[in-house]
């Protein structure tokens, strides 16, 4: 069933538990990431964001078939717009219904603007969202790697961060402690004072990007310090993309898509069901 990103992260900050958020790039990874969530009996959030809306040319493809799958799923699955920076997308994907609901939740990211822009503009996509009744994750203290260059130093002030959720009313925190986008090693570190001082000052979950860097254990000594929405992304491309290899590199005259997409899609599956356990604390 479709729900709203509040709804799986009221509880989880209750139980100290993380939800994890997982990046769809095609068809196969939201199967996959159903799949896993439905094995280990957990909600999770499939994200698709603004560069996955680009790569298929719209947001209507690859979001209604998320949805879709999203919505006949045996646990609750929040389908959540991430890191859009463009104000038309964030109204299209406020806009789409399928059947009663849609999007449950849009990441507005205007992390690169100053603050004070970062707040008027995030206050308004806030105010568009509420009315549609979806939730809103900003980001303050910019989480870097996307454009390719890994950037762990980037961190975010507790002060600043309260002032910033109160200015907004955002219902998730996007925060710098350490990670970084689009590791394809887990081998970051995070400042764990840090977690626990903006969990402290902020009163609403606060979200760690760039996880796939962040090994198991890390991982868990996030959660217990404050964090709550763990997004992944390219880890799970990595196991992915891994499978893909093998197979094609196994058999050279392979060509029917689905015998390498399926296997990897699987694999995927069970590697979902294993970190949404982590994230549970099983
Ligand atoms: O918003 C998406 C995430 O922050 C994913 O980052 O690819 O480094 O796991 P990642
Ligand atoms: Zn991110």
């Amino acid at each position: 069933t479709l729900a709203r990103l509040t709804d799986l992260l009221g509880p989880a900050v209750a139980d100290h538990r993380g939800v994890g958020a997982f990046n769809v790039f095609s068809i196969e990874h939201a199967e996959a990431h159903v799949a896993g969530a439905e094995r280990a009996g957990i909600p999770v959030v499939l994200q698709i964001s603004e560069n996955a809306v680009k790569y298929h040319h719209g947001l209507e493809p690859i979001a209604l078939a998320t949805l879709s799958i999203a919505r006949s799923a045996s646990v609750p699955v929040v389908v959540h717009l991430d890191h859009a920076t463009d104000d038309e997308l964030v109204d299209q994907a406020i806009g789409l219904r399928f059947g009663e609901m849609g999007f449950g939740s849009v990441m507005y990211d205007a992390s690169g603007l100053d603050y004070d822009a970062n707040v008027a503009a995030t206050a308004a996509v806030v105010a568009r969202g509420h009315a549609a009744g979806l939730d809103v994750e900003a980001e303050l203290g910019e989480v870097g790697g996307k454009d390719g260059v890994h950037a762990p130093g980037a961190r975010t002030d507790p002060a600043d961060a309260a002032r910033f959720v109160a200015a907004t009313s955002v219902d998730a925190l996007a925060v710098a402690v350490g990670s970084s986008h689009a590791m394809t090693t887990r081998t970051a570190r995070l400042d764990l004072e840090l977690i626990t001082a903006l969990r402290d000052a902020v009163g609403v979950p606060l979200v760690l990007h760039g996880s796939s860097g962040v090994p198991d254990d890390e991982i868990v000594r996030a959660v217990a310090a404050g964090m709550t929405k763990v997004n992944i992304a390219t880890h799970l491309n990595v196991v992915f993309t891994g499978v893909v290899r093998d197979l094609l590199t196994g058999d050279p005259k392979l060509a029917d898509s689905r015998k390498y997409l399926g296997p990897a899609r699987d694999a995927v599956a069970a590697e979902v069901a294993r970190l949404l356990g982590v994230l549970a604390g099983r």
